[in-house]
């Protein structure tokens, strides 16, 4: 089906939310912006809410007996979270930061460049929990509890690091 195909709902939601862009600009002309990154900041908190809940959720199924019951509701929590949450959040996030750069003639910034770094990062880190997710799902995961704690720290990290850079913009 149509729309199971992750490539297919990708391509319809960047869509959606371009067209959201044009008629936010159309409609607001210059306080456009402000929205816009107001929308930006709602995508990064579902993002993040999701990167740092999803490692929590692999430590609780890395005690869970493959087969039980606990495993398989583990499964299917932690597939929502990606595809509900994650996956989407994320695509706005970037599409409306792209934007925002562009908008707000930040592209040749020193801040932006080093911010863009660390979202390259995260959104790495973002596709290795999606391959964990896929190995959790074939009850082949080998990575043990006590390292997916220290992996939570990750996206932490990351993210303050990222809201520094942007909010005070040191270089
Ligand atoms: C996905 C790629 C991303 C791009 C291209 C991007 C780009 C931008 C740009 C250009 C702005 C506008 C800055 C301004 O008007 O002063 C902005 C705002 C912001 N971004 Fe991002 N961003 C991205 C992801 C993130 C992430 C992952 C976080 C946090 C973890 C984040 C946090 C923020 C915050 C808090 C603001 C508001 C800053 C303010 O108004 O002072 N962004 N972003």
């Amino acid at each position: 089906m149509n729309g199971e195909n992750p490539a297919v709902r990708a391509a319809v939601a960047i869509g959606l939310t371009v067209l959201g862009i044009a008629a936010l600009i159309l409609l607001l002309g210059d306080a456009a912006y402000m929205w816009i990154k107001a929308v930006h900041v709602v995508a990064i908190i579902s993002w993040m809410a999701g990167m740092l809940y999803l490692p929590r959720l692999f430590v609780y199924h890395c005690d869970a007996k493959p087969g039980s019951e606990l495993s398989e509701t583990l499964k299917v929590m932690e597939r929502r979270l990606l595809r509900v949450i994650i996956n989407p959040a994320m695509g706005l996030a970037w599409v409306l930061g792209l934007w925002l750069a562009w908008r707000g003639g930040y592209l040749m910034a020193g801040w932006f460049h080093a911010k863009l770094a660390l979202v390259i990062l995260l959104s790495g880190f973002h596709g290795y929990l999606s391959a964990a997710l896929r190995r959790f799902a074939e009850d082949a995961n080998q990575v043990p509890a006590r390292r997916w704690r220290l992996l939570n720290e990750v996206p932490a990290l990351l993210m303050i690091g990222i809201v520094v850079l942007v909010i005070v913009k040191p270089f």
